[in-house]
């Protein structure tokens, strides 16, 4: 069967709409009407007028999009996709934060569940994080529940103080510095690019420093050739066609880079979603909170 017309063909007949993360693999990028970074697809998702959107990526991006348009059915290929960092944070910890502060404010990265989002006052991706924190009023900064981007804010906003809490991504956390070397010494050439998702061992070797998209643009505009991304390895897509026809080379760590969740989301499971209407993201119960901290997001980070 070709899966690419039947999935054009069910789109049409349910009125659907493909969203796709950089991080799924690359057939399924190629089925999707719209590929971006969290903060893009957040912000598409609340503005489309579809009757279905299928969202290919993890959970907490899907809970985010029915919560943003809820008017919409949305669907998530494989239902256990699902991001470890999301989880990890614990109330009692935010709770006791809060309890010691007068003057704070709860960032919460939009990689959490709704409930995490509902004990937050504001969400931040990792493209507008720095524009966000610096937007608010509070000097007292609760980030969740990444430690790693939590930390790669507090050093560009040092005027405020931050207390980070210990949750990461499992595949930027891990990501071996001896093998980032490796690379440097085989490529010396090439121009380093890092997620701040990343361990600030990492970053350190880092010349550029931004999200998905904004790596990917960096790589468009750069006069560099070569490139040692320091992500996971499913941005090469996107950036081999931004840079298609000029030659440039993209180098990931020996230890490839893959977030076994994004790999999930499959092209059969999309087509099988689209077809049955398997899937489908309920409206969490803390709808209400959990959106406030979204809609801030988008509105701090619109300034
Ligand atoms: P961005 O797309 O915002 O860079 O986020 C990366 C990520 O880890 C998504 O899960
Ligand atoms: Fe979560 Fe990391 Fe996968 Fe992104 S790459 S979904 S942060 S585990």
């Amino acid at each position: 069967m070709d899966i690419a017309a039947e999935v054009a063909r069910l789109k049409r007949e349910k009125d659907a709409v493909i969203l796709a993360h950089y991080y799924v693999p690359s057939e399924t990028q190629a089925l999707a009407d719209y590929v971006g970074d969290s903060f893009y697809l957040a912000r598409l998702a609340r503005t489309l007028d579809c009757s279905t959107i299928v969202l290919c990526g993890v959970s907490f991006m899907a809970e985010s999009a029915k919560m943003l348009n809820p008017a919409r059915t949305v669907l998530l290929p494989d239902p256990t996709a699902d991001c470890p960092m999301a989880h990890m944070v614990r109330k009692a910890d935010v709770d006791a934060v809060k309890a010691q502060y007068n003057d704070l404010a709860v960032v919460c990265y939009i990689n959490s569940t709704a409930e995490i989002k509902s004990w937050s006052d504001v969400c931040v991706t990792s493209s507008n994080a720095v524009k966000v924190v610096r937007e608010l009023p509070q000097h007292n900064i609760l980030f969740i529940p990444d430690m790693h981007l939590g930390h790669y804010v507090s050093l560009q906003v040092p005027e405020k103080n931050f207390i980070l809490n210990r949750g990461y991504c499992p595949i930027h956390h891990k990501m071996i510095l001896a093998e980032v070397e490796e690379l440097e010494t085989q490529y010396p050439n090439a121009k380093v690019i890092a997620h701040p998702e990343c361990p600030q061992e990492i970053l350190d070797e880092a010349d550029y420093i931004g999200s998905t998209k904004q790596m990917i643009d960096y790589v468009a505009e750069s006069d560099a050739q070569e490139f040692i991304v320091l992500t996971v390895e499913g941005v090469r897509r996107e950036m081999e066609l931004a840079t298609a026809g000029s030659g440039k080379r993209f180098y990931f760590t020996r230890t490839t880079p893959i977030c076994v969740n994004m790999a999930k989301v499959t092209p059969d499971k999309v087509l099988a979603c689209l077809r049955d209407g398997t899937g489908e993201v309920g409206m969490p119960d803390c709808v209400d909170a959990a959106t406030t901290p979204l809609e801030r997001m988008l509105e701090l980070a619109a300034r």
